[in-house]
């Protein structure tokens, strides 16, 4: 049995069964995909399934208001995916276009490179690579044998990833396949005594004979703004003022917004960083403001 057969012999056996698996509706993948770029799965589960009786095609999504998405959203943080996700489904609907290959949904707005091949590869079968941390991870160790691969190993992975694919008839399974080696055995620190891919997997050797030192970060710290003397990111706190607005239909003053989101917020210092999270919360239609009061986006 080739390497490609013998990886998705294991995920026969021992694949999570989730439902985005049990379908090629783009529509399905796409969800699924955005949701699990910034969530873990068994957190999306139940987003998943609600968020598809909500909005279960391209239609009613494209038809669906901000605060309506927003809400359906919240819980999973990052909102604007949500609205970025209700924007490709209008564009769908109103050019009329059904994207297949990963070159046309790459052009797609929010859409990347990842996104795209994973769609194309899961509800099309085109022979392309997505490559996420986990695939990266399991691809670079398997079939380059780099211990911690970074982004600039991509191009090459996705060749080897490619050639490798060829390998089998199931080639679309083998980035599913590594989604849950990557979670099973091909953790950050491997456990290359029960991988089922350690005779042939080109990093194993090393991480066995214990000649790899683990790196405290593998991945580049994430560019967030910080803002002077706050805990969290603007994001969290972005977060927070949408959330109030959810529970307050008739909007909130701004004065009041503050104390809301941060309890050591003070007027004097912090009312410009208040205002500029205000402002690009305005800008990407989160939210609408009329005299001194904010409210959740009606569009
Ligand atoms: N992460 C990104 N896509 C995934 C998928 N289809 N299954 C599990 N984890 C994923």
């Amino acid at each position: 049995m080739n390497d490609a057969n013998h990886l998705l012999s294991w995920y026969k056996r021992h694949g999570r069964h989730l439902p985005w698996r049990n379908t090629r509706d783009p529509y399905r993948i796409l969800v699924s995909e955005i949701m699990l770029q910034q969530t873990q799965v068994s957190r999306v589960l139940d987003f998943y399934r609600a968020w598809l009786k909500q909005f279960p095609n391209w239609k009613v999504l494209a038809e669906a208001k901000n605060a309506e998405v927003i809400r359906a959203w919240s819980g999973l943080g990052y909102n604007r995916r949500a609205r970025m996700l209700r924007d490709i489904a209008r564009t769908i609907i109103t050019t009329n276009t059904r994207p297949k290959t990963a070159a046309e949904w790459l052009p797609l707005k929010g859409i990347g490179p990842y996104t795209a091949n994973a769609i194309a590869c899961f509800a099309f079968h085109e022979m392309v690579f997505p490559i996420d941390t986990n695939t990266r991870r399991v691809a670079g160790r398997l079939l380059l044998g780099r211990a911690f691969p970074t982004m600039k190993d991509d191009e090459r992975i996705q060749k080897k990833a490619s050639t490798w694919q060829k390998q089998s008839a199931q080639f679309y399974d083998i980035p599913q396949a590594m989604f849950d080696l990557a979670n099973a055995a091909c953790t950050k620190v491997p456990d290359c005594k029960t991988c089922p891919m350690r005779s042939t997997c080109k990093a194993a050797p090393k991480f066995l004979k214990g000649h790899v030192r683990i790196p405290k970060r593998t991945t580049p710290a994430p560019k967030e703004r910080l803002y002077e003397g706050k805990r969290y990111p603007d994001r969290i706190y972005r977060g927070r003022i949408v959330k109030i607005l959810h529970e307050q239909p008739k909007g909130i003053s701004i004065k009041q917004v503050g104390t809301f989101i941060d309890k050591t917020f003070n007027k004097n210092l912090d009312i410009v960083w208040l205002k500029n999270m205000l402002q690009r919360l305005k800008k990407d239609d989160l939210i609408s403001v009329e005299k001194d009061s904010i409210f959740l986006s009606k569009r």
